[in-house]
């Protein structure tokens, strides 16, 4: 039973299903103009401690279109940003709100939200994973290939958030995943650990490489992310030399089968970790995976906030 949605390794292959089933139809009610209110009267605050387009859009549409409402918070705004703990804020929101999203970089503050807060709690990004990306990108491969199990995604770059989560919910769901990244930026060993052993139980295979060519190798998707991330600008000039082999670009992408899709969570470098060709490109499903967050994201905020929730912990709602 999903309580929170803080990373897709803590998320069982069951629940990443139902939210997979659930988003593709309430895509399709949106197309149709089928309307409903299931979250009416509920409110979701969003915390942001580092900047966002496309998180904070679709989880203040998807809130909107569900009924309900959505709250953004700096931590400019908030006493957060003057030494409040994140337990107390949590605490105190758990009393006015019925969910919480936090982007932020410690994955340790997302954490020590949900175990103090009575109501879920939904990672927005942090330093270490970015479910919420992934459930959108899940999604968008399913709808292009018309399956998961069996396919293998590559992921090209650098070892961090995108690459956990993806580790994570591509072993849950079935998908084979290969992950090329340069020494000292590959991905933690605890969550590829965590991500073989899920992929035991569905079927697919786990793949650590430092040569992209291996782990783009009759792949069905080739994603990449950028070299460095929030918080990281002060290495922006060792990462662009220590990443130069590791660019998404045409050539790269013979090695893929030849009807392989072109993934990126946006925003992207074009030059740096990905070609503009590839990206704005024919095969590139961008712009589908960005538009995807909304929907996925309502089926999260369905689960964790509807009427089927059975509540978290100690407090009735
Ligand atoms: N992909 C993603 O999370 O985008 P934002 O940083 O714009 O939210
Ligand atoms: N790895 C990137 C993802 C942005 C959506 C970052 O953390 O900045």
């Amino acid at each position: 039973m999903l309580t929170d949605l803080l990373s897709l390794g803590e998320t069982a292959p069951a629940d990443i299903s139902r939210i997979l089933t659930l988003a593709a139809g309430l895509k399709k009610d949106l197309q149709r103009g089928k309307t409903s209110r299931p979250l009416a009267g509920k409110t979701l605050v969003m915390i942001f401690e580092k900047s966002s387009t496309r998180t904070r859009l679709s989880f203040e549409i998807g809130m909107y279109q569900l009924g309900g409402q959505a709250i953004f918070l700096s931590p400019r705004d908030i006493q957060l940003g003057r030494g409040e703990t994140i337990e107390d804020t949590a605490r105190v929101l758990s009393r006015y709100a019925h969910g919480i999203m936090i982007r932020t970089f410690a994955h340790e503050t997302v954490e020590a939200a949900a175990r103090a807060a009575d109501i879920p709690v939904i990672n927005g990004l942090s330093d270490k994973h970015h479910p919420c990306q992934v459930l959108a990108d899940l999604m968008t491969l399913k709808e292009k290939k018309g399956r998961l199990k069996g396919l293998k995604l590559a992921y090209v770059g650098d070892g961090n958030n995108m690459a956990h989560s993806l580790l994570e919910g591509c072993a849950g769901t079935g998908v084979s995943i290969a992950v090329a990244a340069p020494k000292g930026y590959e991905p933690d060993d605890a969550v590829v650990a965590g991500a073989r052993k899920t992929a035991r139980g569905t079927g697919a295979r786990v793949l650590l490489t430092s040569d992209p060519v291996e782990a783009v190798r009759g792949a069905h998707a080739v994603y990449t992310d950028v070299w460095t991330s929030m918080g990281q600008e002060d290495e922006a000039a060792q990462r662009r030399r220590a990443f130069a082999g590791y660019q998404v670009n045409a050539a790269l992408l013979t090695a893929a089968r030849p009807d392989a899709v072109v993934m990126h969570c946006l925003p992207a470098h074009r030059g740096e970790e990905i070609t503009a060709d590839v990206l704005d490109g024919s095969r590139s499903v961008v712009l589908d995976q960005a538009e995807n967050r909304l929907h996925a994201q309502k089926a999260v905020l369905l689960l964790l906030m509807g009427r089927a929730f059975q509540g978290k912990t100690r407090r009735s709602r």
